[in-house]
């Protein structure tokens, strides 16, 4: 039957089972959107910037999770933390820019203060508060200034610099343990020496996270890259590994990638990242959206913000290592920016493909499958990658993907979901 009408367009292909589709509504649907952004999104672990963007002191950074604003500070003491950026007066965001620093104060903030400007409650770096104006005079002694400081967030700095922050207090596992095995592949790399964020772009995006979430983590769709297919086919890139681990992230293994077969591009050798083979090329998705992306030379990391069901930010980083020289730097950027900056070789064809995903799943079009169903033996253009992805998602938010409105049950036992055991290349 070469096209289906309106029944059997509804039907699931006959030959794939659960757990080989799911259903275009859990990118589409306001009331699962809400669903995740308080039972995945305020449940994990999510990276939220990289501590170089806030090098010294009284630095911060602001940025919401699952809609709650939170802002990033370093202490005096150097450490990191985490806090709703949110004043316990009157709930007013205490601080609104995206970034900057707190050492030299405000005209209506104090220096070494986060200072709330609606009544010029101020905060100390600990989140504790500092100072409430005409307290006497208003409170007597009926409020202590220690019952009103803010509210902190579980936050710690883990590979390769990263800064992370969960919303749950509940939640009883550390970064590491959070990530797990998915870390292996560029733990060394990452952490032999402090990393640097040289390239930051955001972009609003009009289609679900998860379906950025999908297209880094699969790569069937090189299809769609002419410049993956001159550097990369060949035997070792089909044989690439696509591993699962437990929480539902993804890694896809390494292979060398042939730069001098794309004109004007060349081999990245000179500048590889610790403990990196010369042109390799690791991927890592953390579960439910964050992803690591090391071609040798540059590190590429995605932090996404959930916006609504069909519209994502996405922010973009490139990292390289903090002692780069500056023609070392140079290299770094130029050899990102090449294939991930805005007008790069590759990013734009992703965001446009994600995009027309995007546009074909909006909240009012009709319900359809989304396939999954591919296996040539858990490598590169495997599906299990997003099918472990899913069933992990399936489980934390006790739906079925396949079927939103049926609770959560697991696939076919044979359908090698690599759940829970770890697989490694
Ligand atoms: S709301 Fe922050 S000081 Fe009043
Ligand atoms: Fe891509």
């Amino acid at each position: 039957m070469p096209t289906r009408n309106a029944q059997t367009w509804r039907e699931p292909p006959k030959g794939l089972r659960q757990g080989e589709w799911i259903d275009s509504r859990i990118y589409s649907d306001s009331e699962i959107f809400e669903e995740e952004l308080s039972k995945v999104w305020k449940k994990c672990w999510i990276a939220v910037c990289h501590e170089s963007e806030l090098p010294e002191p009284y630095d911060f950074r602001t940025m919401t999770i699952a809609r709650e604003p939170v802002i990033v500070t370093r202490g005096p003491d150097k450490k990191v933390r985490a806090f709703l950026n949110v004043c316990p007066h009157r709930g007013n965001m205490i601080e609104m820019r995206p970034s900057g620093s707190f050492k030299e104060g405000t005209p209506s903030g104090n220096p070494k203060h986060m200072t709330c400007m609606f009544h010029a409650w101020q905060f100390d770096m600990k989140g504790n508060c500092a100072y409430i104006s005409r307290e006497k005079e208003g409170y007597q002694d009926r409020l202590s200034r220690k019952d009103v400081g803010l509210r902190k967030l579980k936050c710690e700095v883990y590979f390769g610099g990263f800064v992370w922050v969960c919303l749950d207090d509940e939640m009883d596992m550390s970064v590491a343990e959070w990530g797990g095995q998915a870390f292996d592949c560029l733990q060394k790399a990452v952490d032999e020496e402090p990393l640097e964020v040289f390239h930051y772009h955001k972009a609003i995006i009009p289609c679900n996270y998860k379906l950025w979430h999908d297209t880094n983590s699969e790569f069937y769709h090189d299809y769609l890259h002419y410049h993956n297919r001159i550097t990369g086919f060949n035997d070792e890139y089909f044989a690439r590994k696509n591993s699962s681990y437990d929480n539902g992230h993804v890694v896809v293994g390494s292979f060398k990638v042939r730069y001098d077969q794309y004109k004007g591009f060349d081999s990245r050798a000179d500048v590889s990242f610790p403990h990196m083979e010369e042109n390799a090329w690791y991927m890592i998705d953390m579960f439910p959206g964050i992803n690591f992306n090391l071609r040798g030379s540059a590190l590429r990391c995605d932090l996404m913000t959930p916006l609504g069901p069909n519209e994502v930010m996405i922010e973009f980083r490139g990292l390289g290592l903090k002692s780069d020289t500056p023609e070392q730097r140079e290299a770094r950027i130029e050899h990102h920016n090449s294939i991930w900056g805005p007008f790069g070789r590759n990013l734009h064809e992703d965001l446009i493909a994600v995009s027309g995903q995007g546009g074909a799943m909006h909240e009012m079009a009709e319900p359809r499958r989304i396939l999954h169903g591919r296996h040539e033996n858990h490598t590169i253009h495997d599906e299990v990658g997003m099918r472990h992805f899913y069933d992990t998602w399936g489980k934390m938010m006790n739906r079925l993907p396949s079927d939103p409105t049926k609770p959560y049950a697991p696939p076919p036992d044979d359908l090698e979901l690599e759940e829970p055991v770890a697989r490694t290349a």
